[in-house]
């Protein structure tokens, strides 16, 4: 039964809340802890749809995966029998593609699915593939499936041309399995990027400089078992700290890390927001309208791109008028029509979207266009003026763990409901008028 949200907005958000582990450092965990055939254990495992597909792809090959509760997984790659991930799969979640680069380095073969359909614009991966044909693998497009198949892998030099999250994580996967020193040049710095390098160490493999412009990776014969947590989640922690902000709340925001959120923190606090750090919190609070600025979205430790339809929403009920510009996906703004029938005055042209804050939004229906915008509009609607429902919150749950649960907690008025369950709705109308 799809389901949807309901906000009555209005609420500033106070209390505290816990971020979960990061879902972008946890997909590439997953993916290379196949490349061992000793058991792993992952713990801080955000408890989202898109680890559970992956996790379900992982099983389908026949690695053994035991969910040992929401937050752990034990993992051991020594029975897989098929090295062919399915269209299933990397249909539902792109970064199944993680897995080329891991059966790849591990048994010197892999065939996934070309990546279609793609939400936030055309997302090639050409830096992927001449990352594997660096390494020596031979890779060819047939039949709809990438194949990538290698006598063995021989370490290289390799400059991307684009910095590419996925690129970066596919090649370290792949080279900590090859013959001798492999360089990657202009690499992607997010920090799941270290979270990844940082687990693949944990299993015995070399890798050095993983967040800085250089990644040196000493090929190892074979990884062994593992415990590892994996980080918090950037995103859900910068979409918590709009959130406050924009609803004029007051929020400490646990288990985080201040110094990825640094590129946020100081956006917000230009903009007037209250930001102060601690060692693994943050706390935020605003109590006047937010101003205006300009934003462009850059790879790590630039502004995120992940967080420009949350930022961008706040800013729509700023004091004056801010420029964002979106540097990384061309797609990125479908969010926006939402917005402005909430109220909202923002003019797209091409990358760039000029919005004139407005003092209010008001409630509507919505639907979530994607997992950021879909976030992006929740926070919309906790501050506009009556209520508004957000249908397609299947893509919302994709990236973030029991995000209504943990509104709630911050007394957010917000239900999750089957989108023809009248009574519920009805009941929840009633209880927060
Ligand atoms: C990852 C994140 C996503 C985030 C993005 C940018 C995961 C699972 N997803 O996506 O949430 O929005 O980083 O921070 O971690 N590109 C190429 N050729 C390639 C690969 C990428 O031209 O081979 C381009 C893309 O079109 C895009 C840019 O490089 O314009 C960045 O993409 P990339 O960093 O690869 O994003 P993802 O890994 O897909």
């Amino acid at each position: 039964m799809e389901q949807q949200y309901i906000i009555k907005g209005g609420k500033p958000l106070a209390g505290e809340v816990t971020i979960s582990g990061a879902k972008n450092a946890a997909l590439g965990i997953l993916a290379a802890a196949i490349m061992s055939d000793e058991t792993v254990t992952i713990e801080n495992l955000p408890n989202v749809r898109d680890i559970n597909v992956l996790l379900q792809a992982i099983a389908d090959i026949g690695a053994y995966v035991d969910r040992v509760d929401a937050h752990t997984v034990k993992i051991n790659g020594k029975s897989i029998h098929s090295l062919s991930i399915n269209y299933e799969f990397i249909n539902k979640i792109r970064a199944s593609y993680y897995l080329l680069g891991a059966l790849l380095g591990k048994y010197k073969s892999a065939q996934v699915a070309l990546p279609g359909g793609c939400d936030i614009g055309s997302r090639p991966i050409d830096q992927h593939i001449k990352g594997f044909e660096a390494l020596g693998a031979k890779v060819v497009i047939e039949h709809g499936m990438i194949k990538a198949q290698a006598k063995e892998l021989i370490a290289n030099h390799i400059y991307l041309d684009v910095v590419s999250v996925g690129a970066t994580i596919n090649i370290m996967m792949a080279a900590a399995l090859a013959q001798g020193k492999t360089i990657i040049e202009n690499p992607a710095k997010e920090p799941h990027i270290v979270d990844v390098a940082n687990f693949l160490n944990s299993m015995g493999a070399n890798i050095k400089g993983a967040g800085t412009d250089v990644i040196r990776i000493r090929g190892v014969e074979k990884l062994h078992g593992s415990e590892y947590s994996i980080i918090p989640d950037q995103i859900e922690a910068g979409t918590f700290m709009v959130a406050a902000a924009a609803t004029r709340g007051d929020v400490l925001i646990k288990n985080l890390i201040p110094k990825h959120m640094e590129a946020i923190s100081a956006k917000l606090i230009e903009i007037g927001a209250q930001v102060e750090e601690f060692d693994e919190a943050i706390r935020v609070s605003a109590s006047s309208r937010p101003g205006h600025t300009r934003i462009k979205t850059q790879p790590y430790p630039g502004f995120p791109t992940d967080m420009q339809p949350q930022m961008a929403t706040i800013l729509a009920m700023g004091n004056g008028t801010s420029i964002v510009t979106e540097n990384i996906f061309e797609n990125r703004y479908k969010y926006v029509d939402e917005l402005v029938r909430m109220g909202a005055s923002i003019k797209v042209e091409g990358n760039v979207a000029i919005i004139n804050g407005v003092e209010r939004l008001s409630g509507a229906a919505l639907s979530a266009p994607d997992l950021r915008a879909g976030a992006a509009l929740v926070i919309a609607a906790l501050c506009a003026d009556g209520f508004t429902t957000i249908d397609q919150i299947k893509y919302v749950e994709r990236g973030y763990e029991d995000f209504e649960g943990k509104l709630q907690s911050l007394g957010a008025d917000i239900e999750k409901v089957d989108v023809d369950d009248e009574k519920s709705i009805q009941k929840f109308r009633l209880r927060v008028s």
